[in-house]
């Protein structure tokens, strides 16, 4: 099951103000199996989630994945944040998404904790490495005046991110134009760490026509 990747796709517009730090949590627990308190598995998660947070703050990617227990009570984890994050910014963010698994998802044995700047995400099953097509879109419904001039240049912008992410080590593109139109405009896109280039690039490439769908927002962030 479990597969994984996020696409973000985020357009300013002009002097729009969007607070970047403004960071929600967004808790997508998978209802479908659970644990019971105590058990092996939780008791497994628990360490986990307590480890995980640290273990990517102070990596040098801001990347960690690990699985802790013996089968069949295995919990898996990844956890990671965007890398123009200082580790202290990181470790806040992956605590609190931590904090939000525990309360959000309690009994659950998957869940994504998503936000702009982090993602933790664990489950009973090995979902390292494998794409996921599970979606979560969040939107601002402050609509472009002109959906036709946004267009092009939008296009050119995610054409940019989508072919540079999954080159890199981090996963993670962002870029920005000032259109002699639109004005500037900005946009970003990342795939989890433990993607391959060729399943980062499936992936947001895949994302993208669900994502389009968002085209008349002048904020739109596609989580995946
Ligand atoms: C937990 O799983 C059991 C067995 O599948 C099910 O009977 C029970 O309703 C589930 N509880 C919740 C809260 O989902
Ligand atoms: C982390 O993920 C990679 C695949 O991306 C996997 O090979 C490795 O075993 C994982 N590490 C742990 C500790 O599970
Ligand atoms: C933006 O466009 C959508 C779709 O046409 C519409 O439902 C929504 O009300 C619009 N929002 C604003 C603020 O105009
Ligand atoms: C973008 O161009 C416009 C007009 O050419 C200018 O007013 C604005 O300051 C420019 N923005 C940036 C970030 O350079």
């Amino acid at each position: 099951m479990a597969l994984i990747f996020i696409a973000v796709l985020l357009l300013f517009f002009l002097s729009e103000a969007y607070d970047l730090h403004k960071d929600t949590i967004l808790p997508w627990c998978d209802f479908s199996s659970n644990y019971t308190i105590p058990s092996p598995f939780k008791a497994n998660l628990d360490n986990l989630l307590s480890s995980l947070p640290d273990a990517a703050a102070n990596s040098n990617n801001l990347f960690f994945n690990n699985s802790v227990g013996t089968a069949p009570a295995v919990a898996y984890g990844l956890a990671q944040c965007r890398t123009d994050m200082s580790a202290y910014d990181c470790g806040i963010c992956l605590y609190r998404s931590a904090l939000k698994a525990f309360s959000q998802c309690l009994m659950y044995r998957s869940a994504t904790i998503l936000s702009d700047k982090c993602t933790l995400r664990y489950s009973d099953s090995c979902f390292f490495s494998q794409i996921s097509l599970n979606f979560i879109t969040v939107q601002n419904f402050n609509n472009v005046s002109n959906p036709t001039l946004f267009i092009q240049p939008l296009r050119k912008l995610m054409s940019e991110v989508l072919s540079k992410a999954p080159r890199r080590v981090t996963k993670f593109a962002s870029t920005s134009f000032n259109d002699s139109i639109i004005g500037d405009i900005y946009g970003m896109a990342g795939c989890t760490r433990d993607l391959t280039d060729a399943g980062c690039s499936t992936c947001l490439n895949q994302a993208l026509p669900i994502c389009w769908k968002l085209v008349i927002q002048k904020v739109a962030e596609c989580f995946l």
